[in-house]
């Protein structure tokens, strides 16, 4: 290994004792290959059989906890017994190339997609007429909250190391908590406590599920989008408090979702300071944050982890297009690492069918294509 990059793979020892080899996490990423039923399929095992060596952690797909809120073709589920197998060997898959499997679980509300929720309907936190949503009763919402504990109880038996909560990109959870999407008048909306109780309660769900099992060692993340463009968006103000909250709670890990890691603050908070910086100082060390976005090269990454502002730096688009990314750097051999996507390569890279016509059409939240302009996504 290069000496300069050592401080990426030093260990980090989590909250509750376990040992995080190194800082090097895989985001999550959908990759639209599960079977119709959200099992493990051939496709979905390849792309994930070669891209978690020399990595700390590796976190899987937003899987589903109920069948209401799926939002993406080929999407992986956990929310029934038929389940179990196929999340075993999933787990089996990433702890086999030395990589802490993290099952990101996730409810995708006003985004799910009608066609695929098996008859159910589209549901949020309130009526959204434009999108075809209606507002979840009480009890619909005591069991979405459910939906996340059974889906971390089916994470523990599977045998995975831990649960990453999508609280992020605008799906159930963050709707619950902007005000943009909740205009509710109950326990679950009205004031900013009430938006923050159904982020809250999921957490308390799937940490009671830990407690069930008796496994302390088992690792709880949160995932969160710290701004909203919009009016009532959400604001970084919005964002601490929420911080505030969690950092009480037993977590192991926070999880920003920014596409680029430098992306400075909007509203609610100095603007001339980067989102993520003020999120670290706003943590204040009580836990750990995953840094992450629109790192390409060895160079960006170490630059990113220098700043200090993540214990723990995600790479996307850069693992899709550098499957053995960590290897590569463990080895000294980081000038192999490539930023853009041969689109005559499919092969090589082991990308399942739907995302690789979707990466060679090209966009901006996808890797950049060799010889095509490219602009990266701000939001
Ligand atoms: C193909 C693809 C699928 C993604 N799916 C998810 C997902 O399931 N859950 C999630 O929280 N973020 C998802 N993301 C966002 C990534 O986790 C990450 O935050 C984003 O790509 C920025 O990091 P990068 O610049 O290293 O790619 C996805 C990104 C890509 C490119």
């Amino acid at each position: 290994m290069n000496p300069k990059f050592k401080p990426l793979f030093q260990s980090y020892i989590l909250n509750n004792g376990i040992e995080i080899k190194n800082r090097l996490v895989v985001a999550p990423m959908t990759h639209f290959a599960s079977h119709a039923d959200g099992t493990l399929s051939e496709q979905e095992q390849g792309f994930l059989s070669n891209r978690a060596s020399d990595i700390g952690m590796f976190i899987t797909a937003a899987t589903l906890v109920a069948e209401n809120g799926k939002a993406f073709y080929g999407q992986p589920c956990a929310f029934s017994e038929i389940h179990l197998d196929s999340l075993t060997r999933l787990a089996k898959t990433l702890q086999s190339q030395g990589s802490k499997a993290i099952l990101q679980i996730h409810h995708g509300g006003d985004k799910s997609i009608p066609e695929l929720l098996n008859g159910h309907d589209k549901v949020a936190p309130s009526d959204n007429p434009e999108l075809g949503a209606r507002a979840l009763t009480e009890a619909e919402i005591v069991d979405i909250i459910q939906g996340f504990g059974l889906a971390t109880d089916l994470a523990i038996r599977a045998g995975f190391d831990g649960v990453e909560i999508h609280g992020a990109n605008t799906y159930l959870i963050q709707q619950f908590y902007s005000a943009q999407t909740n205009h509710r008048n109950d326990a679950w909306g009205g004031s900013l406590e009430k938006r923050m109780a159904f982020p809250l309660a999921v957490v308390d769900a799937v940490v009671e599920a830990r407690a069930k099992h008796q496994r302390p060692d088992f690792i709880i993340g949160y995932r969160f989008s710290p701004e909203e463009p919009g009016e009532g968006g959400l604001t970084m103000q919005e964002t601490f408090a929420l911080i505030d909250a969690l950092v009480d709670k037993p977590l192991q890990y926070l999880h920003i979702s920014l596409w680029d890691f430098y992306k400075k603050a909007r509203r609610g908070a100095d603007t001339s300071l980067a989102r993520l910086q003020l999120v670290h100082e706003r943590i204040g060390g009580k836990l750990p944050l995953i840094g992450v976005g629109n790192l390409f090269s060895a160079e960006d990454i170490l630059a990113a982890y220098q700043t200090g502002w993540a214990e723990f730096i995600a790479l996307g688009k850069t693992v899709m297009i550098n499957p053995t990314i960590g290897t590569l750097m463990a080895n000294g051999r980081e000038d192999e690492i490539v930023s853009t996507l041969d689109s005559t390569k499919a092969d090589h890279y082991g990308i399942p069918d739907f995302l690789w016509s979707r990466c060679v059409e090209g966009g901006e939240w996808l890797p950049p294509i060799e010889g095509k302009e490219w602009s990266p996504r701000d939001v």
